[in-house]
Formats: structure tokens, C-alpha cells, sequence
């Protein structure tokens, strides 16, 4: 994983910003997908634009984030190829990764503060899938 796609509707927009910036320095490459402002807007269109991202770029990860995670979580859940976590603690986001090979972090900017959602996409971030077969088998049976 080389990349990393993020976006976020205009209730997610500080903390995007906030996570960029903190990513980038620890020198993940970042595409933002948007949105660019505070300005109202919807999340799902952002949703949309991160399972064609993922689409054409299968490898990458993706951080998605609105006011409680919950619209975009059932947004970007709809593609076939996404797995997207809603992230509410470290330990959850860790085996989000491990067994069921997440590849789109989902966050609540209103649920959650700043550094509890760093806490939570650090921990999703450092952690694989185990590959190992019983859950390969079962996310194979979600698509
Ligand atoms: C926007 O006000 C809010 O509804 C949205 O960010 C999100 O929380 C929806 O699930």
C-alpha cells in the first residue's frame, strides 16, 4: 500500500484536513478526494467517488469520514469491493484489518475528538490482514 485515498463530506472537513497534514508527514502519499470547504454538501457523492477510486487503484486504502461515520459507512458499503469499517476504538480498528481486511476507514468527526480518531486510524494503518484462510473465507462470502 502506497497511497492513500481520503474524503469527507463538510461535517468531516476539519478533520480531514487534520488527518492530511498529520499523514503526509509521516509520509503517506495522500489523494484527497474532497470535499474542499465547510460547505454543506453530500456525503454519499463522496462516498461514490471513493469506490471509484478503489476500483482503479485495488491496493490503496481509503479514510472516509462524516459527522458520525454512519451515512457514509452505509454509502460506501454498497460497492461490492469495499469493506468499510466505522471506527470506534484502537483494538476495533486493529481487527477490522486483521480479520475482515477493511479497506476503508470510516470515522465520525462529531463522535469522537481528533485524537481519538488518530488513535483509532493509527491503529487500523499499522495493522494487516492475517490471511489466514477462515477469514479470507468469510469476506469471501460477503461479496
Ligand atoms: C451532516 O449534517 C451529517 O448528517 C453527516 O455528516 C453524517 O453524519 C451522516 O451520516
Amino acid at each position: 500500500m502506497n497511497k492513500l485515498f481520503i474524503g469527507s463530506d463538510h461535517a468531516g472537513f476539519d478533520l480531514k484536513e487534520f488527518l492530511k497534514s498529520y499523514l503526509k508527514d509521516e509520509g503517506y502519499e495522500i489523494d484527497d478526494i474532497g470535499t474542499t470547504s465547510s460547505k454543506s454538501c453530500d456525503y454519499p457523492d463522496i462516498a461514490n467517488k471513493m469506490a471509484d477510486s478503489l476500483t482503479k487503484d485495488k491496493e490503496n486504502l481509503g479514510i472516509l469520514i462524516c459527522g458520525t461515520g454512519l451515512g457514509m459507512s452505509m454509502a460506501v458499503n454498497r460497492y461490492r469491493n469495499i469493506r468499510g469499517a466505522l471506527l470506534y476504538s484502537p483494538e476495533e480498528a486493529r481487527l477490522a484489518r486483521e480479520h475482515n481486511n477493511a479497506n476503508v476507514a470510516v470515522l465520525g468527526a462529531r463522535t469522537f475528538s481528533n485524537k481519538e480518531n488518530l488513535d483509532f486510524l493509527t491503529a487500523f494503518l499499522t495493522a494487516k490482514f492475517s490471511n489466514e484462510e477462515r477469514h479470507q473465507q468469510r469476506i469471501d462470502k460477503i461479496s
